[in-house]
């Protein structure tokens, strides 16, 4: 499908299923050369939009690991409310774990400058962040983002995990606003 109704907007097709799948792949490659022999990290996916990313990432790692799903809101309908809500479970869980973070977008950049340091107040051996997509031109505040799959435009984009006021997320591919 080239175009899709969501919730009443247009939205045209932008990253297909195999260039989704290859540079997860290729992400988690990487990730699988990193950790190897290290202590089992814990993967903390930032719900809810990273549901999907996560399940087809964790699927491709070869090593011992744990994963964790925590909840952060900032946006309502198309643009960032600014409040950014967090729901984690701050257990001392995180203490000494080496920890990958795993975000759908990064936008503005303000949910991981918020949780980022919530994270490191907990002393984990290392942290280490991944996003689906990066918005680099809509960045407000620097983040720590040491990788990312696709680089893409302010357009607000829908799908694969992602939604438009809770609609869109089971799209198999990423749509952005026609
Ligand atoms: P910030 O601005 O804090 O945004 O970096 C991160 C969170 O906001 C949501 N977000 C989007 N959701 N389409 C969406 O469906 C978008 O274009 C979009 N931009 C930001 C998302 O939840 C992300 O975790
Ligand atoms: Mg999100």
């Amino acid at each position: 499908m080239t175009e899709v109704t969501v919730n009443g907007k247009v939205f045209q097709v932008l990253i297909s299923r195999k260039e989704l799948e290859e540079k997860i792949e290729a992400l988690a490659n990487l990730i699988n050369s990193k950790y190897s022999g290290e202590e089992p990290p814990l993967l903390v996916g930032i719900l809810n939009g990273s549901f999907i990313f996560m399940a087809d990432l964790v699927r491709r790692l070869h090593f011992p690991c744990t994963i964790q799903f925590i909840r952060i809101e900032s946006y309502t309908g198309m643009s960032t409310s600014g409040v950014v809500k967090m729901e984690a479970d701050v257990s001392p869980r995180w203490v000494g774990r080496h920890v990958i973070v795993i975000e759908d977008i990064v936008d503005t950049g303000h949910t991981l400058s918020r949780f980022i340091p919530v994270l490191k107040s907990h002393q984990p051996a290392s942290v280490f962040v991944c996003a689906l997509l990066f918005k680099k031109e809509a960045l407000e505040v620097s983040v720590q983002l040491d990788e990312y799959c696709f680089l893409i435009g302010r357009k607000f984009v829908v799908g694969y995990g992602l939604d438009y006021d809770g609609y869109g997320r089971n799209l198999p591919e990423i749509y952005q606003l026609k």
